[in-house]
């Protein structure tokens, strides 16, 4: 990062609120804080902002299968998100929330100016939809005629009257700022897919939708209160809105972003539809798109479906905060998958942090009390250690250029090397026996060399962790701020003579793993937080909120066939009354034949979790009752309307 830079915008994706935040979702704060304490400590003004995507489909859905309000909804969750950025000490200049009227006004206002400009057109759109990732998809795209490329989920055909943005038109413009712009996505393996993705052409994009209604309605000027706009148009745009754009606009110096950080998964969108939107409302392009990998467990992206989430408050509250920033940042190359294991953790913070760095402070802490009642000086370093403090200086000089090309994971690396260099001092140079051998005044030297050194890496290493390093830097006599870092990183001064305070060890050694494995955490964790309902869950009796809990509704059997080399499972499409049939995959064969269930009816819990068989999505579960002679299904006594609850 240049400094003529002044005015420094960072973001993160806002995050829908669909569900509630997970290690991925730290991931990319954390990452993002890191940058954004990064640009403050160097002296820049700097913006940092995150927030909640709360419009679209999905949330309506599951603000539906909860029985709430779409808005009681997002602010249910928007403000767990709120709450666990604040529990972690996120660094946050502004949390947006896509229904804040600011936003809504902005978007309004965008969308105008395109339409006015001839970029929006009204047509008709058909093709299939993702609900949970929002996103439209071609025939060629999608999967075995019905499954979302992206995520694997069923999508739904729309075939509506929509607005259309003309991608098509901003496809070489968006090339050639590729080709210009070496480092605008990072890593830069992903530009080339995204380059290969935009020259295989770019289709004009459905921006409106009709057959829903939690959605930004369009602007007054263009008068067709059917629709509402497309969740991710009006999703991008809170980059610009949070900065007052079309209300207030004072804060737009901040644009252009210096980085957009996002997960891999919404590259296309923040690569190409954005840049494109951009263009249209002739404004300047990000500077930086920054794409990080999947969190995994074992290999498998963590997914709730799966279990295999992690909890980030737990990790956080039992491994320490700051070292858990510590070691996301550094376990995994900028853009890699990386796989979380406890193992993996504690190794970084006993070998890392309590051996290379906290060790050496505690070294440093010993020898200064031992030989000079805690005094440290730094007049006799340059003499002594020309060597050392030359090597620790181009170190330092080569490390900017690793924070805004995202290589964080080097940038530790090449700090942990500055340890290195103290800690093989020590071992080179023996003060203990300098100390014997009449050479004093090396010794002490020495522990000034060492303390400069600890001093130089609390301040470089301030916005990964930042509490710990304050606690470093009080240690030695002095305070972090833009100050000091200009003081003692960029112009090289060296500590003025301090005492040295004793403090506790700052990273006590852990023995062993300290979780208990996320299911079971995950599962122990739910009644924990209702505890009032825990005990008459021993008893087995439950309330009556809880009974309605399970949605049950009459279905009736569309269609119906065998789930390949399955011996018990069947494959049915249930109208539960809604937009599309349910499909449910039933392990019934051996009682029922595909051919008599069809236009029968059935009960079906109708919110529960979908789930995978045999590669089958099921999107419900049929009610019925087994004994020795078998299995029934349970129905209605008389026909009912699809759809009808079950009380
Ligand atoms: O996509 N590993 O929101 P979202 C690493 N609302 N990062 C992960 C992750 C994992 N396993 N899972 C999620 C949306 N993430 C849109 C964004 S922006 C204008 C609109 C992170 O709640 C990662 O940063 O699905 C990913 O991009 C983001 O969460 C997606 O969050
Ligand atoms: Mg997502």
């Amino acid at each position: 990062m240049s400094n003529s830079c002044k005015k420094v915008y960072i973001t993160t994706p806002i995050y829908y609120v669909n569900d509630v935040p997970h290690i991925g979702h730290a991931y990319t704060t954390i990452i993002a804080d890191t940058l954004a304490r990064y640009s403050r400590l160097i002296g820049h003004e700097t913006f940092f902002l995150t927030g909640t995507d709360e419009h679209g489909q999905k949330i309506e859905q599951a603000a539906k299968q909860r029985g709430k309000s779409p808005k009681e909804y997002a602010d249910e969750i928007s403000a767990k998100f709120k709450n666990l950025w604040d529990e972690f000490e996120i660094s946050y200049d502004k949390f947006i929330r896509t229904t804040d009227k600011e936003h809504v006004i902005g978007v309004q206002k965008a969308f105008e100016i395109m339409y006015n400009k001839g970029d929006i057109y009204k047509g008709m759109y058909k093709g299939h939809y993702c609900i949970s990732c929002e996103t439209f998809f071609t025939e060629t795209q999608i999967v075995d005629g019905e499954f979302c490329p992206d995520c694997g989920k069923q999508t739904t055909i729309v075939e509506e009257e929509s607005y259309f943005f003309k991608l098509s038109k901003y496809q070489d413009k968006l090339l050639a700022w590729y080709k210009e712009k070496p480092n605008c996505i990072l890593p830069k393996t992903r530009r080339n897919e995204v380059i290969r993705f935009v020259e295989n052409g770019l289709e004009d994009l459905s921006i409106t939708r009709t057959s829903f209604d939690w959605g930004i309605k369009l602007p007054k000027s263009i008068n067709d209160p059917k629709h509402v706009i497309y969740v991710w148009l009006d999703a991008l745009m809170n980059y610009i809105t949070a900065l007052g754009y079309g209300t207030n606009e004072e804060k737009m110096d901040f644009w252009p972003a210096k980085v957009h950080l996002i997960g891999k998964d919404i590259l296309r969108f923040h690569a190409i539809y954005w840049p494109a939107f951009l263009m249209s409302l002739d404004l300047e392009l990000p500077k930086h798109i920054a794409a990080h990998g999947w969190w995994t467990r074992n290999g498998e992206k963590m997914s709730k479906s799966k279990g295999n989430v992690i909890n980030p408050k737990e990790v956080a509250n039992i491994y320490g905060l700051e070292n858990f920033r510590y070691f996301m940042l550094r376990e995994v190359p900028f853009g890699g998958d990386g796989d979380f294991s406890q193992k993996a953790l504690m190794d970084r913070i006993n070998s890392d942090l309590g051996n290379d760095l906290g060790n050496l402070l505690n070294r440093l802490i010993g020898m200064s009390s031992k030989y000079n009642e805690g005094k440290i000086s730094s007049c006799d370093v340059k003499k002594f250690f020309a060597k050392e403090l030359g090597e620790v200086e181009t170190i330092i000089d080569s490390l900017e250029e690793f924070v805004f090309n995202m290589q964080l994971n080097k940038y530790l690396e090449e700090l942990w090397k500055l340890l290195s260099i103290a800690n093989k001092a020590i071992d080179t140079y023996q003060p203990w026996n300098l100390m014997k051998n009449n050479q004093e005044d090396k010794a002490l030297a020495l522990n000034g060399l060492i303390a400069n050194i600890l001093a130089k890496v609390a301040l470089l290493l301030h916005p990964v962790m930042p509490k710990t390093t304050q606690k470093i830097a009080h240690a030695l006599g002095f305070e972090i701020s833009p100050n000091s870092y200009d003081k003692y990183i960029k112009q090289k001064a060296l500590l003025e003579d301090f005492i040295i305070e004793k403090i506790p060890p700052l990273f006590p050694k852990i023995e062993k793993e300290l979780m208990a494995e996320p299911s079971k955490t995950q599962k122990e964790q739910t009644p924990k937080k209702e505890s009032k309902k825990e005990s008459s869950k021993e008893s087995g009796i439950i309330t009556i909120d809880e009974f309605f809990k399970t949605e049950l509704k009459i279905g009736t059997i569309l269609e119906a066939k065998e789930v390949p080399k399955s011996k018990k499972l069947l494959l049915l499409q249930v109208d539960l009354g809604e937009e599309k049939p349910r499909q449910i995959v039933a392990g019934i064969k051996e009682w029922y034949k595909p051919q008599e269930l069809i236009n029968t009816q059935v009960c079906v819990v109708a919110n529960l979790k979908p789930a995978k068989l045999m590669g089958y999505l099921s999107e419900g579960m049929l009610l019925a009752a087994k004994d020795e002679n078998g299995l029934s299904l349970l129905r209605p006594e008389k026909p009912k309307q699809a759809g009808t609850k079950v009380s």
